[in-house]
């Protein structure tokens, strides 16, 4: 099929190197002529396992294609992805301004039945309005009814893919969701997606707990159910991790360990095991964003998100509770050396929005430390924090004259160092685990004054 994918942000890249890879004709487009540029020489602006390998080899057998030529996107293919960016305003709502541009140049450049895809996370109800603008700025209209005289029709398809394993996510999801008035769209939709439903893509998706052999479950609704399930399934999500974030807190005080406690709920099916994993709390670009945009819309018809408030007040308090413990191990914290392992939101991504380690990092340097931090793929501190924080080129000289070091992403190769030696560099053995990751035991053995969360 032929499909265009208007925006190459992580969403949009992914998508489209994944659509090209089980055979569709893809055109992936964006304004941005240098990233465009780079693209079709094979090079990623972002940092995903597998991404770049797929895009080059989609590129060399010719069915993934980049260009900034929007309206030949348009014209030539039946299917166009909507794929920018909606960041947060300032009031948490989001910014629709790239939405907007592009479903008007679809209006302008339409020139027979198109589906339009809305992939970005868009407020509730954005599927109509894009029909609406679309509708606007089409050229060719009946001259005596002033109707449209070319069709179109809108689907929701939100996106569930995460960051660092975006390539397995998109392969084999847990679920399709298609929002649609008209059958015909979601029945071309169901063929578009259709060796991912049916699994037989050729893709093996080795991050999942097992082979999936069964057809991956469509969800078919109406537009404003499909958009309500990308806000309430992040914002779930991030309700699950600020739960056990709050029970950890308390399993600290009298004296469980937050692990067990995890697994013990967790396999009970109704709960499930995954994002029970508590620590520093959530960020990134997406659960921060998408929780307010909800409570934003909640707001718009009177209702108070209670629970939402709440999940994202125990996340920032989530930060501070790890500048806490290092106050209480510390006591002063002006001229102390502190060194942070891990920058970005999460293991596996160079993303560094909304991270709790720089809201960590800047607390620590308000009140007067110094701090080294290495990342394996960050290499630069946040603007704010460029001159504050010292970048190192390897984990160990984190360790190297530290007061006290804090584990703030979970990378794997952070198992791999070597704890026995760098307890050696320190002036003072004290880890803060802020992620549950590294083996206590072991490091209490060691010699370390080990702090976990929760436990
Ligand atoms: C999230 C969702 O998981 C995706 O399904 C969704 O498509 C995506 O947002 C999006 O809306 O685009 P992502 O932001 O990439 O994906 O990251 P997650 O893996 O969900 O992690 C989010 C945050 O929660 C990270 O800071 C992570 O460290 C934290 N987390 C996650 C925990 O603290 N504990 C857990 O058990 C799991």
């Amino acid at each position: 099929m032929k499909v265009s994918i208007i925006g190459t942000g992580y969403v949009g890249l992914v998508t489209g190197t994944c659509l090209a890879e089980i055979g569709h004709d893809v055109i992936c487009v964006d304004k941005d002529n240098e990233k465009i540029d780079s693209l079709k020489k094979g090079k990623i602006p972002i940092y995903e396992p597998g991404l770049e390998e797929l895009v080059n080899k989609n590129i060399s057998q010719k069915r993934l294609v980049f260009t900034c030529d929007i309206e030949d996107a348009i014209k030539t293919q039946g299917i166009i992805f909507i794929a920018v960016g909606t960041p947060p305003l300032p009031d948490g709502n989001a910014d629709l301004t790239y939405v907007e541009e592009v479903a008007k140049n679809i209006g302008n450049h339409i020139n027979d039945y198109k589906i339009i895809v809305n992939k970005s996370t868009v407020p509730i109800g954005s599927g109509d309005w894009v029909s609406m603008i679309i509708n606007d700025n089409v050229n060719c209209k009946d001259q005596n009814t002033g109707q449209n005289k070319l069709s179109f029709d809108v689907v929701s398809n939100p996106e569930f893919l995460r960051e660092g394993s975006a390539i397995a996510d998109t392969f084999c999801p847990d679920r399709i969701v298609l929002g649609s008035s008209s059958k015909k769209a979601l029945e071309t939709m169901k063929k578009l997606y259709e060796p991912i439903i049916k699994q037989n893509s050729g893709y093996v998706c080795e991050k999942r707990d097992k082979i999936n052999t069964k057809e991956i479950p469509v969800v078919e609704t109406d537009l404003i159910s499909s958009e309500m399930i990308k806000y309430a399934a992040n914002s779930f999500l991030a309700t699950k991790i600020s739960y056990i974030n709050e029970i950890a807190n308390v399993c600290e005080k009298v004296g469980a360990d937050i692990k067990m406690v995890s697994k013990g709920i967790g396999l009970d099916s109704r709960i499930g095991s995954k994002f029970l994993n508590a620590g520093i709390g959530w960020g990134g670009s997406c659960f921060p964003k998408d929780v307010l945009a909800l409570s934003q819309i909640a707001a718009e018809y009177g209702i108070s998100t209670q629970i939402l408030n709440t999940v994202v007040n125990v996340n920032n308090q989530q930060r501070l509770m790890i500048v806490q413990k290092v106050q209480e191990i510390l006591k002063i914290i002006q001229g102390k050396v502190i060194g942070v392992l891990g920058i970005s939101f999460k293991p596996d991504t160079d993303d560094t929005r909304d991270a709790p380690s720089i809201t960590i990092m800047n607390n620590l340097v308000n009140m007067g430390a110094r701090i080294k931090a290495f990342d394996p793929i960050v290499k630069t501190a946040p603007d704010n924090l460029n001159s504050k924080v010292i970048i190192c080129k390897n984990p160990e000289e984190i360790f190297d004259d530290s007061d006290l070091v804090i584990l703030a992403t979970e990378w794997e190769e952070f198992r791999k160092i070597d704890f026995k030696k760098v307890i050696n560099l320190m002036r003072d053995a004290n880890l803060i685990d802020g992620r549950n990751f590294l083996d206590k035991e072991d490091l209490i053995k060691i010699g370390y004054n080990y702090m976990g969360v929760g436990r």
